[in-house]
């Protein structure tokens, strides 16, 4: 694929940052060309994006460099997509009712079918929430325009709240990933992911430190590799990955109940969830309280449900991907767990390493034997892991 983006800048405070959003375009080897509105210069110098993207920057539907003066067909075509960061509230209305009086929404109205367009809103708080905005969204999604954001927190105008554009970083990873190969087309893919919670009185928890960014990673890469995405989740702090449903939940039974009614029709499932094997058996009504001269408190627990194996072992079974995390002996642990649950392919990492870390350093497990990866951001062992999965499938 042509690893070219067309990048909207239309007027907003927000426009700063898409210089740095250029910036790692740039250095991931994407060429950058730049629209901008005409709200869009008051703000930043187009020099500036020229300097930065080292390609001519466009501002008018009748630009004469264009040689057919087709600007606003042209730019997009063989592009991977058009992402339009900061998107004014005005932009948006635009581009839901099909106005092109400019160049940048001719360009968006004139794009081929299945070519993406994404937009980041950047406003006030308050234009964020007016009604019309929120239709306007709401019908940019219904045609399936993808709307990143907006985030949360302090604006420009001094008032706090929604309408934050996404940081640079986050644009550039859904910009990566529309470059990514769709190694997973067409495939619906159901995870786990996260910690999980069990009650002790209302209060209190039995849980882990399970932070569910590499269930998250991997969320993410098999979405950008083009599956359909289910990721149900125990309690973390994690934004959802673009482009994935969610469904959270707490306790390893609730994680049971919402895997066995997604699971129907799934071709893949991944448990990368670090699911409690035991929850507490009398759960507490009344918040438990510390006994005088009574030192020490016995709990008592029962099994939780094996949800990978009651998936792998069930009727119509899924392609079954698991995660092990060990403290000692991890490739032998993790070989014999792949036997033991009758899974395919395994994911083997030590816990130390794993838990609560960006990094990772894991070998996968399948009937070749042993694949060790060299250590890397989860984000990019994720990856590695769709290219193994999307091989096996192929081969299955
Ligand atoms: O049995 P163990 O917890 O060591 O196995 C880890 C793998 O099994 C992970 O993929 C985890 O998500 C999954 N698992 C599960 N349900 C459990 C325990 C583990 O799905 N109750």
């Amino acid at each position: 694929m042509n690893k070219r983006l067309v990048l909207g800048i239309t007027g907003g405070i927000a426009a700063y940052k898409s210089c740095e959003l250029v910036r790692l375009c740039v250095k991931a080897g994407i060429a950058v060309d730049v629209i901008m509105t005409k709200a869009a210069t008051h703000f930043i110098a187009p020099a500036t994006f020229q300097a930065l993207s080292g390609r001519p920057v466009w501002t008018d539907l009748w630009d004469a460099r264009e040689p057919k003066s087709m600007a606003h067909i042209e730019l997009s075509r063989d592009a991977a997509g058009i992402l339009v960061a900061p998107a004014s509230a005005d932009f948006m209305a635009k581009v839901a009712n099909g106005f092109a009086d400019d160049l940048l929404s001719t360009l968006c109205l004139a794009r081929q079918p299945g070519s993406p367009l994404l937009v980041a809103p950047a406003m006030n708080v308050e234009m964020w929430q007016q009604p019309p905005t929120r239709r306007n969204k709401a019908r940019l999604v219904e045609d399936g325009v993808v709307v990143l954001g907006p985030g949360r927190g302090e604006q420009a105008c001094g008032e706090t709240g929604d309408g934050r554009m996404l940081e640079p970083a986050d644009l550039f990873a859904h910009v990566a990933a529309l470059f990514a190969p769709k190694l997973l087309k067409g495939k619906r893919i159901l995870m786990t992911a996260g910690p999980t919670e069990e009650p002790i009185d209302p209060v209190r928890v039995i849980t882990n430190t399970s932070s569910g960014k590499m269930g998250y990673a991997l969320a993410q890469a098999a979405s950008d590799a083009g599956a359909t995405v289910c990721l149900v989740s125990g309690p973390t702090s994690l934004p959802t990955p673009a482009g994935v449903t969610r469904i959270d939940v707490k306790t390893a039974r609730e994680m049971f109940e919402a895997v066995k009614a997604q699971v129907a029709g799934a071709h893949v499932f991944i448990a990368v969830a670090a699911v409690a094997d035991y929850y507490v058996k009398e759960y507490s009504e009344r918040k438990l309280k510390k006994r005088e001269h009574h030192p020490g408190l016995t709990l008592e627990l029962a099994e939780n449900p094996d949800i990978l194996k009651w998936v792998a072992q069930s009727e119509k079974a899924p392609f079954c991907v698991g995660f092990a995390a060990e403290s000692h002996d991890v490739l032998e642990n993790a070989e014999a767990k792949r036997r033991r649950k009758g899974i395919p392919l395994l994911v083997a990492n030590r816990a130390q390493d794993a838990f609560g870390r960006d990094d990772n350093q894991i070998t996968l497990i399948d009937d070749n034997g042993r694949h060790p990866l060299p250590r890397g951001t989860k984000a990019a062992l994720a990856r590695e892991i769709v290219a193994h999965l999307a091989a096996m499938l192929d081969a299955d």
